[in-house]
């Protein structure tokens, strides 16, 4: 009889792939299966996020709530990045916890299993070439790491805490993955780091072919079963005028670019270390606007951080309405431990950072009631990756629209021209033309 395992995992794209880590190396190196009902679960794990104060509150109540559903005997375990930045700490708040494994521990999966207590939260353990079992959750679009940790020292940040120093993983191994996937029917290959296009700066295999992210991002397109190519998150600072060229150029990589504005005021990003300032951001994206017309700019947003003036906000507002996003992701300033800014004096009182967080939120759909009614009668070439409640399928464009259609499975995995006919703030509504 196979053990059962139930996962639940919070957080960013990385994590969901550590997840998927985790799931190949419990069911195929170790007897195990995974269920979806944690009363089954012989182990239950949290692989968790600490980007921000929330998740990590939420992580003591719901592994108290796990202790409580758990059938009699089954181990529970927390992964990720709080179980990096707390380690034992977990264990003594919450003593039923039987194993705490670090972001960068994730191989060690199958030795924490097998013990009552175990803590590994080691931040300079190099996993870069560590040949994990093979599991992937959406079979059409393969997640694939090309890098490990983080070594930016923005000031709010606490990844590069959770998640270690930046190491990048041999491009051998990362096209071997793509060529594997896409064989497999994953027509879409998804390239995952904290800071992609830093990508090639340092490997932990002295073997490793030298290249950049641009580089890489070439030879992957030239698998033949790839058909798109998409990566997060890259870094503004690093958008130099080749890696904009070739993103233009090359028609497998997809035209939707991340670019994580944080604040729009030179003087706020100057104290979050971010390395560029308002004019070059604007400069890169408007300068990708030019180059592909169609491009789909998403970005991530603080407000709040310590001494951001009204003055400086309104510049934040100003990037907005000049670059006009089409996707924000937009956060209050959390202090985290173990970073710069949570030292900083000037906090800004919650109340301002609610008001100005409504603000950008206001700001973008004002934005996105602009633009998305333009959307109905194009045509798209989408690809369906997954079922959707009331009889739809759900896919995305080139340029990351997220498209809705009515019709079954027999579209997942396929390209279809899709033309929308109706839109709203989040996704576009369409009939499959052919
Ligand atoms: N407070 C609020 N938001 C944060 N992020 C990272 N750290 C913090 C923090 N301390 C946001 C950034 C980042 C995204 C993943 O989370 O915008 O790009
Ligand atoms: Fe991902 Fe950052 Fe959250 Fe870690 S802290 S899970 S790297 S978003």
């Amino acid at each position: 009889m196979r053990k059962k395992f139930f996962i639940e995992t919070l957080g960013c794209a990385m994590n969901v792939r550590d997840s998927e880590h985790i799931i190949a190396e419990l069911t195929q190196k170790e007897n195990y299966e995974l269920t979806d009902r944690l009363e089954d679960a012989d182990l239950i794990i949290i692989n968790t996020c600490s980007v921000r104060e929330k998740p990590v509150h939420k992580l003591f109540s719901e592994v108290g709530v796990f202790n409580k559903r758990k059938k009699k005997g089954a181990k529970i375990g927390v992964c990720g990045c709080t179980a990096s930045h707390l380690g034992e700490e977990i264990i003594k708040k919450a003593p039923y916890v039987n194993f705490v494994l670090g972001a960068r521990n994730v191989s060690k999966i199958t030795k924490a299993v097998k013990e009552d207590k175990f803590v590994d939260i080691d931040i300079d353990y190099d996993e870069s070439t560590y040949a994990f079992s093979d599991f992937r959750s959406n079979p059409y679009k393969a997640l694939i790491n090309i890098s490990i940790g983080c070594d930016k020292k923005c000031t709010f940040c606490i990844v590069p805490h959770t998640r270690g120093e930046e190491i990048s993983i041999p491009a051998e191994l990362i096209l071997q993955e793509a060529k594997k996937a896409a064989k497999n029917g994953a027509k879409e290959i998804f390239l995952l780091g904290q800071n992609v296009n830093n990508y090639g700066k340092r490997f932990g295999d002295p073997n490793a072919k030298k290249m950049d992210f641009t580089d890489l991002l070439e030879m992957v397109s030239e698998i033949e079963e790839v058909e798109r190519i998409r990566f997060t998150s890259p870094h503004p600072l690093h958008m130099d005028d080749r890696f904009l060229e070739v993103f233009a150029k090359n028609p497998k990589i997809c035209k939707s670019m991340h670019m994580p504005l944080q604040s729009g005021s030179t003087k706020v990003l100057r104290d979050m270390k971010r390395g560029y300032t308002k004019e070059w951001f604007l400069d890169r994206a408007l300068k990708l606007r030019e180059m592909v017309p169609d491009v789909h700019i998403s970005t991530d947003i603080i407000v709040g951080f310590p001494g951001e003036s009204e003055e400086d906000f309104q510049d934040t507002l100003d990037v907005i309405r000049k670059v006009k996003f089409e996707q924000i992701f937009s956060f209050k300033y959390s202090p985290r431990p173990l970073t710069k800014a949570a030292e900083f004096e000037n906090q800004i009182d919650p109340d301002t950072a609610s008001r100005r967080l409504s603000e950008v939120q206001a700001l973008h759909d004002e934005i996105l009631d602009e633009i998305i009614p333009k959307e109905v009668g194009k045509v798209y070439e989408v690809y369906f990756e997954e079922l959707k409640s009331g009889g739809r399928v759900g896919g995305r464009s080139d340029n990351n629209f997220l498209v809705l259609v009515e019709g079954s499975e027999e579209l997942l995995g396929k390209f279809k021209k899709v033309k929308i006919t109706r839109a709203s703030r989040h996704s576009l509504f369409g009939e499959v033309l052919e």
